[in-house]
């Protein structure tokens, strides 16, 4: 409901003091828009998600057979995902997110739900370049020249560990549970104040509002 109201069409920050919730450099996106971001968003981190399951089965199907014809195969397709896709998916899902939070009445730091989507994206980003990637590039190598992976468990507990971080991503996206921050508080409370004040302004003298109003429709 909140996020709804406020994200309806292009807007000004009209109250500088206390940012409007959902602008970006005091500017919403606007419905078309987020609406375009939001299936880049949904596109990008369901690939991702997608992608993961693919790592799951080609390094389950390494580990549990003796053919080195599988293994080779399965491995080296397992680099090629990684090299092509885990990077600039990760990379889509992250930028789309941010400017969804920044541009909406989410923000980045105000609703829970988001923030830790943030934040576990960040880490599973870099343990997928720092950590993921590297591995898999060390066993297609191994793989390549003759011999078997150093460590099974090596292989497959990466995709296990990013899996049940994006399913429970997915899960936290649709539910959207825990309410706000406590930073999400204190601003809702300030935007509330001041259109209380601007409310109580306006019922203090609403003759001046009507001559401003006759003198724009007169200009
Ligand atoms: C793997 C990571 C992620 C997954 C699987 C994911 C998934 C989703 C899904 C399925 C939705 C649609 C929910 C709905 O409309 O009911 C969504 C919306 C959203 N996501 Fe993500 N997301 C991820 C990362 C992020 C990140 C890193 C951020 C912020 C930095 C973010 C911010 C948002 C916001 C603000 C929305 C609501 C957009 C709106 O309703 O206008 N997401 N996400």
């Amino acid at each position: 409901m909140y996020a709804e109201t406020s994200t309806r069409g292009y807007s000004r920050c009209q109250t500088p003091k206390s940012a409007a919730p959902g602008t970006v450099f005091h500017v919403k996106l606007r419905r078309p828009a987020r609406r375009a971001t939001l299936v880049v968003h949904v596109a990008a981190s369901a690939g991702w998600l997608g992608l993961t399951l693919g790592l799951l089965a080609l390094a389950t199907a390494a580990i549990t057979t003796d053919s080195h014809p599988t293994i080779d195969a399965s491995v080296r397709a397992m680099k090629v995902f990684t090299d092509w896709l885990v990077l600039p998916l990760a990379l889509l899902t992250l930028l789309s997110g941010l400017l969804l939070s920044l541009g909406t009445s989410w923000g980045l730091a105000r609703h829970r739900w988001v923030y830790t989507k943030f934040w576990l994206t960040l880490a599973t980003t870099v343990a997928s370049a720092f950590a993921l990637r590297p591995g898999i590039n060390e066993a297609a190598a191994t793989v390549s020249a003759g011999d078997a992976p150093a460590s099974s468990t090596d292989l497959i507990m990466g995709p296990i560990v990013s899996l049940s971080a994006y399913l429970f991503m997915t899960v936290i996206s649709v539910l959207k549970p825990w309410g706000q921050t406590r930073r999400g508080r204190r601003l809702r409370a300030a935007h509330q104040r001041g259109q209380r004040q601007l409310a109580e302004k306006q019922s203090a003298s609403p003759h001046k509002e009507v001559d401003a109003e006759v003198m724009r429709q007169t200009a």
